[in-house]
């Protein structure tokens, strides 16, 4: 069997939630990938680090004995989020960003910021430490158009805060566009992480043969030229783009609904989902970079010491996985995929 094999791979965008949830899709993760990047948006949310301490304690507790996951914290920020909990951030050393939600904009973000300049007291302090701003990249503006989000974004919020705080250093989650590709690519101080789903699916995965909300998450797919561009960035060694899963578990019934959530479930086999997207266009060689070397040099952490092998061998994803008292469908359910962790 083919094989490749990679310096053991992080995860720079991850939601575990809590509870009996957590305990489902965790060991999915630790199964893949040494670190993760922990998204806050928790009900209530993750705003302080002692609720991050807190958060932190019980993911360690859900760790399959014998295995190793250092979970990374993030706070949520708010209209009242003070710099005093940034400097506090700082020395506890295990929260390592700050997650922007415009409120409204996605699951769990109604505590999200409702007004952008009500934090600049907050990025000044996050500029000031080297505090990584993670962004959730869409106007709210319902008068915006649903594939127009990111960019009008970028054009509306990010330049001006850019111009603002030219040395806060910020990741543009989960970029869906050509226009966010460009922006990352002409910007110091930026960089972003890509997801699978944006790499392999284009908008038409949303209605193919009738409505897949499985395939629904936000930002929300893209046409197939900005599908294009990322894998373009993802496989193109620039180390401004690293591998963020944007895994978001929801029960069955939270997806198959008339108002179904946002959020793809990739942990189960988020590699071998990226592995294909790299070697659709001859970028294996690119793989091990993306998702092993550039997150860690971007957050100033080493890089992991073990390694994870991938087998190049055909399985079938399966149609669904226990989730705490319900199920949970994953990502491409059912379908054929070309690799496996072995
Ligand atoms: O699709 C998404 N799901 N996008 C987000 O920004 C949040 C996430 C979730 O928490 O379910
Ligand atoms: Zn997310």
């Amino acid at each position: 069997m083919e094989t490749l094999t990679l310096t053991r791979p992080d995860d720079w965008h991850l939601h575990l939630r809590d509870g009996a949830a957590m305990q489902a899709v965790l060991p999915h993760t630790v199964r893949q990938f040494a670190r993760a990047i922990v998204m806050p948006n928790l009900r209530p949310p993750v705003r302080t680090v002692v609720e991050a301490a807190a958060y932190r304690d019980r993911i360690l507790a859900a760790i399959p004995a014998g295995q190793e996951f250092e979970p990374l914290m993030t706070l949520y920020l708010t209209d009242n989020t003070r710099p005093e909990e940034i400097l506090a951030a700082k020395e506890a050393e295990f929260v390592k960003a700050v997650k922007y939600y415009p409120a409204g904009a996605t699951t769990n973000s109604d505590a999200g910021v409702t007004e952008i300049s009500k934090c600049d007291r907050v990025f000044e302090a996050m500029q000031q430490v080297s505090m990584p701003l993670l962004l959730h990249g869409e106007v709210t503006d319902p008068g915006v158009d649903m594939f127009d989000r990111e960019k009008v974004f970028i054009e509306k919020y990010l330049i001006p805060l850019r111009e603002q705080f030219p040395l806060l250093r910020m990741v543009l989650e989960h970029v869906t566009t050509s226009e966010a590709v460009e922006f990352v690519l002409a910007t110091d101080n930026m960089a972003a992480t890509i997801t699978p789903q944006h790499l392999l699916f284009n908008r038409n995965s949303l209605f193919l043969g009738g409505l897949r909300p499985h395939y629904y998450c936000l930002p929300i797919l893209k046409r197939e030229t900005h599908r294009e561009a990322l894998l373009g960035a993802a496989t193109s060694g620039n180390p401004k783009f690293f591998l963020g899963t944007d895994s978001a578990p929801h029960p069955r019934n939270g997806k198959e609904s008339a108002c179904g959530c946002a959020g793809c479930f990739s942990a189960l086999h988020a590699m071998e989902l990226y592995a294909e997207a790299f070697e659709s266009v001859n970028a294996l060689d690119k793989l091990e970079a993306f998702a092993s070397f550039y997150g860690p040099a971007f957050y100033g952490l080493p890089r992991n010491s073990d390694r994870i092998t991938l087998g190049k061998t055909t399985w079938r994803i399966p149609d669904e996985l226990p989730f705490g008292d319900t199920e949970l469908v994953p990502l491409r359910a059912g379908e054929a995929i070309g690799w496996k962790m072995v």
